[in-house]
């Protein structure tokens, strides 16, 4: 089954036929919330709204063990990641939609495995390509089937929140690679991958990265609410199209 995790804008998804909500107690805690599960054009999926329903749990405080480990109980092969990032290159400007092919991971202090040598015994995860490649590619599939125009790779910066970046954080994070700039890809994508679940993430880019385009005097987070609902809208469309891919 796809299970989708839904970001900042995205605490619900409109194109989902509610069938039931589920809490799921896990040996990490609490999930951010019930599972919701429901279908999508007849497709069985679930869905999780990372920040909490009412958006009260700051992206350092997620806790994705939890959310990660009901995904994987519950008998989810996919999740598919929708997560707001601030854009650090050149053509990511408010309103694209991005899918990520890679991480870097700034983010500390957070609980980031299941192999901390206590239930699981230690293993070394192969995360050379931290996104799964055939998920991915599904999604960019049913972009182009859906007509939304959606970028195919870049450099997910992870940074720690919940306050946003410097603007000299941000050259930074551009010299390492970076292209945008999110709080919440770590330590999700590597949980994934620990529990075998195909991971991917799109991106959508709702505010010009600190220092850059109209946030080199700061970031006015009230603009943002205007881009990210008609981005979510086709984020939707993308969704009600990747579901009908037939793995898992
Ligand atoms: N920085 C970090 N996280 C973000 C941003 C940003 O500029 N925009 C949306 N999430």
């Amino acid at each position: 089954m796809l299970a989708i995790i839904g970001g900042t804008g995205l605490d619900q998804l409109g194109n989902l036929k509610i069938t039931h909500r589920q809490v799921i107690r896990t040996p990490y805690g609490e999930p951010s919330g019930a599972l919701t599960f429901g279908t999508i054009n007849q497709h069985e999926v679930m869905f999780l709204a990372r920040h909490g329903y009412g958006h009260t749990i700051p992206p350092h405080e997620v806790n994705y063990r939890a959310n990660l480990w009901a995904f994987y109980e519950q008998g989810a092969k996919r999740v598919i990641s929708v997560a707001s990032v601030g854009g650090i290159r050149a053509n990511l400007v408010p309103g694209e939609i991005v899918i990520p092919d890679q991480i870097v991971d700034y983010t500390y202090g957070r609980p980031f495995t299941y192999f901390d040598g206590r239930d699981r015994p230690v293993t070394h995860i192969d995360f050379t390509h931290p996104y799964t490649p055939e998920l991915r590619q599904q999604i960019l599939t049913a972009a182009v089937i859906a007509k939304e125009k959606c970028m195919d790779g870049g450099v997910y910066a992870a940074t720690q929140g919940p306050r946003l970046e410097t603007a000299a954080e941000i050259n930074r994070i551009e010299r390492d690679g970076g292209d945008m700039v999110g709080m919440t890809g770590m330590p999700e994508a590597s949980l994934a991958r620990e529990l075998g679940l195909s991971y991917a993430a799109i991106a959508v880019v709702v505010n010009y990265a600190a220092g850059r385009g109209s946030s080199r005097d700061g970031i006015h987070l009230d603009a943002i609410s205007k881009i990210a609902e008609p981005a979510m809208a086709r984020v939707r469309n993308i969704l009600g199209l990747v579901v009908e891919s037939d793995v898992g």
